[in-house]
């Protein structure tokens, strides 16, 4: 197998192999949601997590035929020590060593890049935990999706679960949008942002700090995804401060699908039902604007109970667990 580098954001040609790649393994990989849309995975694998700068590279055989490829997220502000990676074959290329010879000419670029650990997450019960346990892997935390069916029933409930947020949250005034972040609410949202922080998470991983500069940068994927990417946030009355916010985003290409982006509340908040409050909020929004919505999913790491009680009353249901891995990148580089 060659390897080579691209760049995700200006070679359309090898990044659709890679697309058609992970697509192609969805059935096995991933079967309870929709396969990613293109815009999707652009951003995805073009514009990483919390503006990350990230590495692409193509696998392909002597034919110039694709037979793997991988994402190598390199972090600048926090995690210098660590890089985060996402191996995919395509089915009718696995078990032949391609994923290790992938992995380990990934874990090269992250030493190279003065990384000692490599972090990834693996659907349980998938191809790809059994790959990382096999290629030296440690288990970390487990994220667990939910997901919420949208349909009569929710709508019915919606206005008792209100009545038993609001009087917690007197003080409080609801505000929504939709895209990037108003101008007035950039640092506000960055200290909501800056809050997850206490969210479970291994104890490698060091939580990203927002200001400005890293929040529109991050939101460049929202413009690259064509995605309409739903706010709503609780806004201190007395002070204007935010005080939480939950954001949910819809492709236009997947119109019964909401995916739940980040909810919390900042710490001195905490304690008003603010959680429950905006979800439900968002809830009554999405019902008017997104018409054709049937599902939202959601991920939390087991251990978040206080988010995972508010999902649960909404009425989210258990369909897949999730394994995070760290790998030790001198390990994983000498299996190449
Ligand atoms: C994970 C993945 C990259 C593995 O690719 P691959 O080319 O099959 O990997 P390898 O052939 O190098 O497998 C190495 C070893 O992992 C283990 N392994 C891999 N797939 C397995 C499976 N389906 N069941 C059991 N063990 C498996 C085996 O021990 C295998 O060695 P063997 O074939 O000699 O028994 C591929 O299944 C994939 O693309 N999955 C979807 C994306 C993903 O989950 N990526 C990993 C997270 S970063």
């Amino acid at each position: 197998m060659s390897i080579e580098r691209f760049d995700p954001r200006a070679d359309e040609q090898r990044l659709r192999a890679c697309h058609q790649m992970t697509v192609a393994g969805q059935p096995q990989d991933d079967p309870n949601v929709p396969e990613i849309p293109f815009d999707g995975f652009r951003g995805w694998w073009g514009y990483g997590f919390a503006g990350n700068p990230t590495q692409t590279w193509l696998g392909t055989d002597d034919s110039g035929e694709p037979v793997g490829a991988y994402l190598l997220e390199l972090p600048e502000k926090e995690n210098r020590a660590n890089a985060f990676g996402f191996v995919i074959v395509p089915p009718d290329r696995r078990r032949r060593g391609n994923g290790t010879a992938l992995l380990a000419h990934m874990a090269g670029e992250a030493a190279a890049a003065g990384r000692t650990l490599l972090m990834s997450m693996t659907r349980i019960g998938a191809p790809g935990d059994r790959f990382a346990a096999e290629t030296g892997g440690m288990p970390g935390m487990r994220e667990v999706r939910r997901t919420l069916p949208v349909g009569v029933s929710l709508r019915g409930r919606l206005p008792g679960l209100r009545a038993s947020a609001e009087p917690h949250a007197t003080g409080y005034s609801l505000r929504t949008w939709d895209g990037v972040t108003p101008d007035d609410l950039v640092a506000g949202i960055c200290a909501v942002y800056s809050a997850l922080a206490d969210a479970p998470h291994d104890d490698a991983f060091e939580p990203p700090g927002w200001d400005g500069d890293r929040l529109r940068a991050a939101e460049q994927r929202v413009l690259v995804e064509n995605i309409r990417w739903h706010s709503v946030a609780a806004i201190d009355t007395a002070t204007g401060e935010v005080a939480a916010v939950t954001q949910v985003n819809v492709s236009p290409r997947q119109p019964a699908w909401g995916w739940q982006e980040i909810t919390a509340v900042t710490r001195r908040h905490r304690g008003h039902r603010l959680g429950l409050l905006v979800k439900v909020a968002m809830l009554e929004l999405l019902t008017e604007c997104e018409p054709e919505l049937r599902c939202i999913v959601t991920f939390n790491a087991e251990q978040n109970d206080h988010m995972i009680a508010v999902n649960d009353r909404l009425g989210y249901r258990v369909s897949d667990y999730f394994q995070s891995w760290e790998h030790t990148v001198a390990r994983a580089s000498a299996l190449g």
